[in-house]
């Protein structure tokens, strides 16, 4: 029989990979809690709907990297390609918007794009994404960019870029965007790819962070996004520069930041490294100011980042295997019960303890005990299991010795922690 593999860009994830997709996912977790945000968790698929409305129809995202499919009843339905337009949508639904609260949430979990495969670039990939829905003031903004900073350096991450931009608003994009359409008319247009002649006049803004050699060469005597800004988002942005300015947190201006998805006003921002290749971006988001209220809800202003999960554990320093704490050996394969039942009792007291299933030598026991990183390993003969006492080698230092096994969780314990 032919083996079945799985479909291009959708990924296993086994040890000790998972492990380190588990552990950053904990410090999401851990930091987050300090900055009063929480869990929501929103369906996988959603209405095909709410994308094209939140996200906006003329993105890549929207036009061709969607898992897009009719239901039993006709309706069309989509594998989630991002979290924001979801919680917002569950946000809206359950009424949880109130005048003058705040909301902060976060969402983990798989996203799915057809995109073409590439290191850093998969069809299933994974994000940690957080929200903040509520206040408008550049207090938010700041305050987000420093919990996505603490994060990303308590997983040890490190020689990260956090480009920063200001995309303006209904009031004053429109008056970019002419200029910038004025402006791409103009110049000789030979350079630009497929894709950014389709921009040209669907969405010009997303030509000014296109990868591609000839469209970047156009966008250097490009009109520069902030200098078109509004006085109120001006002031916004400067209050938000100022304050990082001042910060430990190091920003770069990039004005040709424009991001892939339609909702972003006024603040965007990306982290990006360099050296994942290609796929640089490991964090990006923004203000989305009017988005609640497009998609139904009440004119509420938001903020929010995704950081791909893939890309952190990419950069992420090797973690060592922690190993268990204890490896059960026997000496007589009727033993194997009684391990089974030491066993028991330690894992009651929180040690993670391995056994073999079946009887092997004592030596490749010995063996699996190293293998799976085993702090102690007990060693269970008949006379000991007759007297209630169990020989345990210490595998650290190699030394042996023999403890009740009425004292053994509260002795392993004081040896684990240093003691005698
Ligand atoms: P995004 O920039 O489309 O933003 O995605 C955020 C992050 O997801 C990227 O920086 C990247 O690390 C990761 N990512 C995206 N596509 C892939 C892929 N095909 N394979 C691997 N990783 C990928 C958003 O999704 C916004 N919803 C973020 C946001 C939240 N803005 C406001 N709130």
């Amino acid at each position: 029989m032919t083996m079945i593999q799985s479909g291009k860009g959708f990924v296993d994830l086994f040890p000790p990979k998972s492990d380190l997709f588990t552990s950053i996912e904990a410090t999401a977790r851990d930091v987050f809690a300090g900055y009063g945000c929480r869990e929501l968790r929103t369906p996988i698929i959603e209405y095909t709907e709410l994308f094209v409305r939140g996200i906006g129809d003329e993105t890549d995202v929207v036009q061709k990297e969607m898992y897009s499919f009719p239901d039993r009843k006709g309706r069309s339905m989509t594998l989630r390609p991002e979290a924001t337009a979801g919680v917002l949508r569950a946000c809206i639904q359950h009424k949880l918007l109130r005048q003058d609260e705040v909301l902060k949430f976060f969402t983990l979990g798989p996203m799915f794009r057809y995109e073409r495969p590439q290191m850093g670039r998969q069809r299933q990939f994974h994000q940690i994404n957080v929200e903040i829905l509520g206040s408008a003031s550049h207090l938010v903004d700041v305050d987000m960019l420093f919990m996505l900073h603490r994060f990303l350096s308590e997983i040890g991450l490190t020689g990260l870029e956090y480009q920063l931009n200001s995309l303006g608003c209904a009031a004053c994009r429109p008056t970019f965007r002419a200029a910038l359409e004025d402006y791409l008319r103009d110049v000789d247009q030979t350079g630009l790819c497929e894709d950014c002649r389709r921009r040209m006049t669907t969405n010009p803004l997303r030509v000014l962070d296109c990868k591609v050699p000839g469209c970047k060469a156009l966008t250097t005597g490009a009109p520069v996004i902030t200098d078109h800004n509004c006085d109120s988002c001006r002031v916004h942005f400067d209050a938000v520069t100022d304050l990082l300015g001042r910060s430990r947190l190091q920003v770069t201006l990039n004005p040709l930041l424009v991001r892939g998805l339609d909702y972003y006003q006024r603040t965007t921002f990306e982290v990006v490294s360099t050296s994942i290749g290609a796929q640089s971006s490991v964090a990006g988001g923004g203000r989305y100011d009017g988005l609640v209220k497009q998609l139904g809800g009440p004119d509420v202003p938001g903020i929010g980042f995704a950081c791909g999960l893939e890309r952190l554990a990419m950069l992420a320093p090797e973690q060592p295997d922690p190993g268990v704490d204890v490896y059960i050996a026997v000496h007589a394969e009727p033993l194997l019960e009684k391990a089974l039942e030491i066993a028991q009792v330690l894992r009651g007291q929180r040690f993670s303890v391995e056994f073999p299933y079946a009887f092997r030598s004592l030596k490749s026991q010995m063996r699996s005990a190293n293998k799976a990183g085993a702090r102690f390993a007990l060693m269970l003969d008949p006379d000991g299991a007759a007297q209630c006492t169990v020989a345990v080698k210490d595998m650290r230092d190699g030394e042996q010795f023999v403890l009740s096994e009425a004292d053994l969780p509260s002795q392993l314990l004081s040896r684990m922690a240093g003691g005698a």
